[in-house]
């Protein structure tokens, strides 16, 4: 039987691809393209190929992983647990919704993965496939104890390629495993399992300098927004992916963006992550002064209240969802009036505001104004009170604090 393969040419997926063909399966080889910097794409096509393939090919969803699926949380402001901005789990649904377009395109009925039993992102791979294709058969080698006997650890996965005359990348082994899209690029695992060892300091960056190492001058970005969609950066029109490219190597250059967390994992542990994220960081902080000018307060609290559980959602892998939907739906009418331009000043690893206008500003100088005048009627704030107050004055009668 044929099966469809998330393949990135590393040396997991590489052995994986063999291994499935050992089963008995006839593999096709799939490459989404997320923006993945510094590998050569046909030589991945080459790689796949060699080591017998049914097909290869390489599907480009960097525009739609931008515009689809990282604006949309990004307007949400939705972050997991604080700062982690889900770039590595964002991309997970749409490499499913690839794979199983593949597959029907070549007739596959199962989708294989490289993805460990231990994480995240098996939970994201498996809940998108099923949700779009509920007989889709998955393959996770990674959960299968025979497949683990056989590959203990780096070495015998080496062995194998060379066995195969599968080319491995000459390249040692980092200390910590990586995972890179356009959005961000996360590490985490080998020597960063140990919390006593500094991660900024072990982990070979490859988005932005740290601030320390960013230029002693401010550099000023500006960012126009369209209905919560940024539209232009420092007045040049670009698509979605062109954002964020471009915001990458302004706040990379500025060292926007790097953090170092523990997180709670959907399968249960705590584990510890170094993520950079210098443009879709910069994105966050920008939309957000948008919003302080165009959104309703109510509006505001309330999707501030369902950020962290959308969030949540993002980063165990409910994508394709009813609720998601709605949730997706609830924020596009929210982003209507998120129209305008923000100029923010960069400095080693900060973002000042420096100007923000929008045409749908519900700031009001005249009611805002501390100075005499004006439109708003301080005398009002006497009954606003006496009625607000009331529960309280109840309270203090009846049931006294101490104090
Ligand atoms: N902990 C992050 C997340 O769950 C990053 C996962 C990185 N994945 C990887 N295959 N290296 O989203
Ligand atoms: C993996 O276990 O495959 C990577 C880490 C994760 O998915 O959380």
């Amino acid at each position: 039987s044929s099966c469809v393969l998330a393949y990135s040419g590393g040396l997991d997926t590489s052995v994986i691809l063999g291994w499935l063909m050992d089963e008995g399966y006839e593999v096709h080889a799939v490459y989404v393209d997320l923006g993945q910097p510094g590998e050569d794409r046909q030589q991945v096509l080459d790689k796949a190929n060699n080591a017998g393939a049914a097909s290869a090919r390489i599907v480009d969803v960097r525009e739609e992983l931008c515009r689809d699926y990282a604006f949309p949380v990004m307007q949400w402001q939705a972050k997991y647990e604080g700062p982690y901005l889900l770039g590595t789990s964002i991309a997970r649904p749409l490499i499913s919704k690839v794979m199983l377009q593949v597959a029907k395109e070549v007739g596959a009925t199962a989708y294989a993965h490289g993805a460990t039993g231990k994480g995240n992102d098996q939970c994201r791979f498996q809940l998108a496939a099923e949700a779009l294709e509920s007989g889709i058969t998955m393959i996770a080698p990674w959960r299968i104890q025979k497949f683990r006997d056989m590959f203990p650890g780096r070495t015998e996965l080496i062995k194998y390629c060379e066995d195969r005359g599968i080319p491995v990348k000459a390249s040692k082994a980092k200390p910590y495993s990586s995972d890179e899209n356009c959005l961000h690029i996360s590490y985490e695992a080998g020597e960063l399992e140990r919390l006593d060892v500094n991660g900024v300091d072990l982990v070979d960056f490859g988005m932005g300098v740290s601030p320390q190492e960013a230029p002693d001058e401010s550099e000023s970005v500006t960012i126009d927004f369209e209905s919560g969609v940024p539209v232009s950066v420092n007045g040049e029109k670009l698509s979605a992916l062109g954002v964020v490219e471009k915001l990458n190597e302004i706040g990379g250059r500025n060292g926007v963006g790097r953090i170092d967390m523990v997180e709670n994992r959907f399968v249960g542990m705590k584990s510890r992550g170094v993520y950079e994220s210098p443009g879709m960081t910069v994105l966050y902080e920008a939309h957000r002064y948008i919003e302080q000018l165009a959104m309703d307060r109510d509006l505001m609290h309330l999707r501030d209240r369902l950020a962290p559980e959308v969030a949540e959602m993002v980063y165990y892998g409910f994508w394709f969802c009813p609720k998601f939907d709605a949730l997706l739906a609830f924020n596009k009418e929210a982003q209507k009036v998120v129209t305008g331009s923000v100029t923010m000043e960069l400095y080693k690893g900060n973002m000042m505001v420096s100007n923000r206008t929008s045409p749908n500003s519900l700031y009001d100088e005249d009611i805002a104004t501390m100075e005499g005048g004006g439109s708003y009627n301080q005398d009002d704030a006497e009954g606003f009170l006496r009625i607000q107050g009331l529960p309280g004055r109840v309270q203090a009668k009846v049931n006294p604090r101490e104090y």
